[in-house]
């Protein structure tokens, strides 16, 4: 093998090494003379790559290029990863490498939009994203019916950035959303992990509304987010492949917030996020007393028992050692479920099973997400 040869080799199994558990690669484009040749990702299994409708295992990549740019004097491989060009120039006797890198979380290469905060979700950074999820127009502003959502995204990254302090960077982290909807959420949340802090993760979408998940793949093809999946199913049918460190549900509607409470404490979870929808489970089985004269009220009773059902979930999950904080992810104007329940597990919490003991005595000694959790646990 010539020393040019051994040279682009040796960059290559670097550049491999660099990917190896991360999903990020986009492509790898070839350029020599006038010609230009792409090698895909196969969005069924990123760990193979498509040339041709020949499929190859990412591994041999080395040798691939070796062979298809031996005769060239000149020539260019772009490896192109989410956040990360790498490029290779082939000289007649050298290779000359150049990375070029967003890495940096800090680094943020335009000033804030106007009347956003953008601590996270930089738009000149982040456009590609932006645009496929309609909060970007296709010339790269924020479209001005999308500021609050853009908001909402942001400040939603910041809130999970805050309690994952603790992940090791280099760790695979596996995230589940529960009741997905089109993903909006779980897509910002890729993109931040993976294209800004870089730490491997994969990403698994279920909701039980099979055009949400339809809607879900289409927006991931066209990312080229491959460490994302998602499947039409419900909460209470989910089995995991391998284990999950983040539990998500926002704004799951009916049941469903217990019911991903109750899978992310049978699964372990590391982290369990939600932000409640319907708290209505409970609503006519709570007994108020001494506060009937409050309770007699209709709006009263429904901010009553709402917060007492969010404070039940608070409580039974600090019943399983979760450290739980309870913030309000975005003005009450916005939408008034805007609270966000953030539980971290292996902090037990004194006193919380008598608490908890205490809270149930006010509604018949049944709350939905311990029953959830037995029918987890007899399946
Ligand atoms: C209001 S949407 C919220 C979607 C998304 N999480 C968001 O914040 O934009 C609620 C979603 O939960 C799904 N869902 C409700 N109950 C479910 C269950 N038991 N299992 C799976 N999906 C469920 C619905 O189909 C719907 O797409």
């Amino acid at each position: 093998m010539d020393k040019r040869n051994q040279k682009l080799r040796n960059m290559l199994q670097m550049a491999l090494l660099r990917l190896k558990e991360k999903d990020t690669l986009k492509k790898i484009e070839l350029s020599w003379g006038e010609n230009k040749e792409i090698i895909e990702v196969d969005s069924k299994n990123p760990l193979q790559l498509i040339f041709q409708e020949q499929t190859f295992k990412r591994e041999f990549l080395p040798q691939f290029l070796e062979k298809k740019l031996e005769n060239k004097e000149r020539a260019e491989i772009k490896i192109i990863e989410r956040g990360t060009v790498i490029k290779l120039s082939l000289l007649p006797s050298d290779v000359k490498m150049e990375i070029n890198t967003q890495d940096q979380q800090t680094q943020h290469t335009r000033p804030p939009e106007f009347g956003t905060r953008q601590n996270f979700i930089r738009a000149g950074e982040a456009q590609e994203l932006l645009k496929t999820l309609d909060i970007m127009s296709p010339e790269g502003q924020i479209k001005a019916d999308k500021r609050r959502k853009y908001f909402q995204v942001d400040r939603f990254v910041e809130l999970i950035d805050e309690i994952i302090k603790d992940h090791p960077d280099d760790k695979k982290f596996s995230i589940l959303d529960c009741g997905c909807g089109k993903s909006y959420l779980s897509f910002v949340l890729n993109y931040w992990l993976t294209e800004k802090k870089r730490v491997p993760c994969r990403v698994i979408g279920i909701d039980e509304n099979s055009e949400v998940i339809e809607k879900s793949k289409k927006i991931q093809k066209k990312l080229g987010y491959n460490n994302m999946e998602f499947r039409q199913g419900k909460i209470m049918d989910f089995k995991p492949s391998y284990p999950i460190d983040m539990v998500l549900s926002l704004h799951a509607c009916d049941t469903a917030t217990d019911e991903a409470l109750a899978l992310g404490i049978y699964l372990k979870s590391k982290y369990i996020i939600a932000v409640p929808c319907c708290q209505a489970a409970l609503h006519n089985k709570i007994n108020f007393t001494p506060w009937e004269g409050i309770d007699r009220h209709r709006v009263f009773h429904n901010r009553l028992a709402d917060i007492f059902t969010d404070g039940v979930r608070v409580s039974a999950l600090e019943a399983k050692n979760y450290r739980v904080s309870v913030v309000e992810y975005v003005s009450p104007l916005e939408t008034p479920k805007n609270i966000m329940l953030r539980a971290t597990s292996g902090y037990p919490q004194p006193g919380a099973g008598e608490r908890l003991k205490n809270l149930k005595k006010q509604v018949s000694r049944e709350i939905p997400l311990e029953n959830f959790l037995k029918t987890f646990k007899q399946l």
